[in-house]
């Protein structure tokens, strides 16, 4: 379904990817691990092509992405719906509108009809009726979560891309969120892309695990090997161990 290959990025001197290559099954579930600003973001930015790559290909079912724009990149964009990192709504636009923002900006519903729809979408992530009409920044950062993920799936898009989904939701609201991904996935007969440093999470959503580290994919496998990878950089990670190969910044003794 989506096939990277050789994919780097800098900012000024800053390498940020350095050859990323990752192949993802259609239906399947990946979820990409990773420390903070190892580049996980501009990963999923690439692919969208907010962020223009230095080199490398990413190809959605065989067509390559990098370069795309105007109605191509418009057109390719349709068939891929994001959930942002901080969830990215739109504060002057009510939450049925967020929702359908996608199919109003894109003519394909009337108004009338996309707020019968959002309502659908808002009851399928378990949000009620009630909500519609509020301003997105009036709610919870749960339920702003939710909004944001009945805008990624309203388009029924092909890929489904989940920027740290459940990061700063307390656990309750974290594991609903996951099982919502996951069974979107299912439901939607989607391929799905999430980006989380929550173990727990990453093995409640994927079916394969992907471990992002100084611009490369070091480590890449079924979920079920992932507490057990026998990869001493994933082992660190997954454990939350200090000592090993990843290099933790030190403190100040009164810190440690
Ligand atoms: N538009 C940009 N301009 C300059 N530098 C950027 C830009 N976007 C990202 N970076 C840099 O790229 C690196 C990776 O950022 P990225 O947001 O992908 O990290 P991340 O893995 O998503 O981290 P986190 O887990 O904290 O979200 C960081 O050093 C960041 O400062
Ligand atoms: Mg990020």
């Amino acid at each position: 379904m989506l096939s990277i290959q050789g994919l780097t990025k800098s900012f000024g001197g800053n390498q940020v990817l350095r050859g990323v290559d990752l192949e993802v099954e259609r239906g399947d579930s990946l979820v990409i691990l990773g420390g903070s600003g190892s580049g996980k973001s501009v990963t999923l930015k690439c692919i969208m092509g907010f962020i223009h790559p230095d080199a490398g290909t990413i190809s959605l079912e065989g067509e390559n992405l990098v370069g795309l724009e105007g109605r191509a990149r418009a057109d390719m964009n349709r068939r891929v719906g994001m959930l942002f990192q901080h969830a990215a709504l739109l504060d002057s636009l009510p939450v049925w509108e967020n929702v359908m923002f996608a199919p109003l900006r894109f003519g394909r519903v009337s108004r009338r009809q996309a707020r019968k729809a959002a309502v659908g979408w808002l009851e399928r992530v378990g949000l009620d009726e009630a909500i519609a009409n509020i301003l997105p920044g009036e709610l919870a950062t749960g339920a702003q979560k939710r909004i944001g993920l009945a805008r990624a799936i309203a388009a029924e898009p092909d890929l489904l891309l989940f920027d740290e989904p459940t990061t700063g939701l307390d656990a309750l609201v974290g594991r609903q969120i996951d099982g919502l991904i996951r069974s979107t996935i299912g439901d939607l007969g989607a391929t799905g892309i999430t980006i989380t440093h929550d173990i727990a999470s990453a093995r409640r959503i994927g079916d394969h695990v992907a471990m992002l580290y100084q611009g490369k994919i070091a480590w890449n496998g079924p979920v079920a090997d992932l507490l057990n990878s026998g990869d001493p950089l994933v082992d660190q990670f997954v454990h939350g161990r200090l000592t090993g190969p990843i290099a933790v910044p030190s403190l100040p003794q009164a810190l440690a």
